[in-house]
């Protein structure tokens, strides 16, 4: 038995990380994520905020329903309408929570909530009873706890606590905390609410000055035992604090720590993988844990040290977070069986055969170009089959380049438009280009390209490309994803997915923290 308390990941990818720009993710993509994010145990998954849309309630209630290991919660803000949409979505949940806030700092009660500190605090106390009676497992946040006075904190933690709230997560929602002194936040409500004993503190804090992991972890040496995280950091503008450094900086330091996760570390990489390609937000280079440089040494002086003695230069071995792994590989002689066996490993199931098919012949066709199939082809090659079946709006059927030194390029696209096949040309300032405005002769979308990248999703020359392209409409932003082995058709294929996302009902969903209560 260990004498360390448990310190609770709380992962909310599937909430405030898909209120990134251009993160949004369909029900099948967020329930993918779920399960990997269950196979690594994390303790709580904020699927959603249930009442954004109907899309986002059935998400929460497909993950409640299918998500056993993990508790499953649902954001709310302090309305009774939101609270009982949550526990709608979470009626199956084999545990459930539902996590409700209002805003405590003096400029958002004043200026976004129009409401007096008495009013707020009288909210809170009733959101939480409501909760209480629906679920017996209820987080209550103070949104905006970074620049919340001390003492009206403290009142209104206490009457949560009494109302029935289990967890107090102490939001830095604006990333405006220093690590110290959030620490000492944490310290002195625990001190000083009376009833601090009956609850679980919590952190959640966002990256905008890069100190979210240092806050979240001064905030655990000062008695917080539950931290509020995300994959790769997504989320929220600069993001939120990043799971894998979190979960590492404890496991590597278990002098400093005296707390411990339940984390399966080795099943970091290929969520934070899973995780860049669904959203289609690289993961950059150097990122600790998970970039492709956390773990390589280019200069011959490290290499020579960790030849020698690996602690030399290394502080964590590179397998305990998922490299190396020995990972299986598919090739063009496996068979419909491994195929399908390999897809049920990675949580994967087809709801039709037809979609069955369609990944299978998918499948063989990736096969007969490139040698070794690994997760992350199939991974990418799941999400185009998805919304192929799913008949969107624009598909990609063919395309035709033409590029030579000297010459102008030149593309030639045929792409279903609702499932008519229309085709177009266009010349450009290089293959893509070309290719986007012969698209856009078709689709005219009035949409600016805001971002446009290319990453290999494997190594070697025949690696598939995985490009993301993000469009921006009238203030809409939506990301697209597309990959296949030649990048000016994986291009092609994210252009169109973000079109279909800029068609798709998106746009009426609900943002938890732009209106006021
Ligand atoms: O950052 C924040 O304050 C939040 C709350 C809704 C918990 O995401
Ligand atoms: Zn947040």
């Amino acid at each position: 038995m260990s004498a360390k308390d448990k310190l609770v990941i709380f992962d909310t990818t599937l909430r405030d990380g898909e209120q990134s720009p251009g993160a949004t993710m369909n029900q099948e993509e967020k329930l993918r994520i779920a399960k990997a994010l269950e196979k690594m145990r994390v303790d709580v998954i904020e699927a959603g905020f249930a009442v954004a849309s109907q899309g986002d309630f059935e998400s929460v209630q497909a993950i409640a329903n299918t998500i056993k290991d993990s508790t499953i919660c649902s954001l709310s803000r302090a309305i009774d309408a939101d609270i009982d949409r949550s526990a709608e979505a979470l009626k199956n949940a084999n545990s459930g929570r539902i996590h409700t806030f209002i805003a405590t700092s003096p400029i958002h009660m004043k200026h976004k909530l129009r409401m007096s500190p008495e009013q707020v605090l009288e909210q809170a106390v009733n959101a939480v009873k409501r909760a209480r009676n629906l679920v017996a497992d209820v987080e209550f946040s103070c949104e905006d706890a970074g620049r919340s006075e001390l003492d009206f904190m403290c009142r209104i933690i206490e009457a949560v606590i009494d109302a029935g709230a289990t967890t107090i997560n102490v939001p830095d929602t604006v990333g405006y905390a220093m690590p110290s002194q959030y620490g000492n936040t944490m310290k002195q409500l625990i001190e000083r609410v009376p009833n601090a004993d009956k609850a679980i503190f919590s952190v959640h804090c966002h990256n905008d000055l890069g100190l979210a992991v240092a806050n979240s972890l001064d905030a655990v040496m000062n008695g917080a035992r539950q931290v509020e995280c995300t994959i790769n950091g997504l989320g929220e503008r600069a993001g939120n604090a990043s799971l894998e450094e979190l979960v590492m900086a404890i496991k590597t330091r278990p002098d400093f720590f005296n707390v411990e996760t339940s984390i399966r570390t080795e099943e970091i990489l290929s969520t934070s993988r899973l995780v860049s390609s669904i959203t289609g937000f690289p993961v950059q280079p150097n990122k600790a844990i998970v970039g492709a440089n956390a773990f390589a040494h280019e200069s011959g002086i490290h290499q020579d040290g960790v030849i020698k003695h690996r602690e030399t230069y290394e502080i964590m071995r590179a397998e305990d977070v998922g490299w190396n792994a020995n990972r299986m590989v598919l090739g063009k002689h496996s068979g419909r069986s491994a195929f399908k066996t390999r897809l049920e490993e990675l949580g994967i199931l087809f709801e039709t055969d037809h979609a069955m098919n369609e990944a299978f012949s998918r499948f063989k066709r990736l096969a007969d170009k490139k040698h070794e199939i690994f997760d992350e082809d199939l991974q990418a090659l799941v999400s185009d089959t998805q919304k192929f079946v799913a008949s969107e709006r624009y598909s990609f059927v063919s395309l035709s380049v033409s590029s030579k030194t000297g010459d102008v390029p030149n593309s030639h696209i045929v792409i279903n438009v609702d499932g008519e096949a229309k085709a177009a040309s266009s010349e450009g300032a290089g293959p893509v280009d070309a290719t986007f405005k012969a698209i856009e002769v078709i689709a005219q979308s009035n949409t600016d390209l805001a971002l446009f990248s290319v990453n290999a999703i494997t190594g070697g020359t025949d690696s598939q490309g995985e490009v993301t392209v993000r469009l921006e409409s009238a203030g809409r932003i939506v990301n697209g994803r597309g990959a296949d082995i030649d990048i000016v058709v994986a291009s092609a294929k994210a252009y169109l997915d973000a079109l279909n996302h800029l068609t798709s009902d998106a746009k009426v969903k609900g943002h938890p923290q732009k209106n006021g209560v």
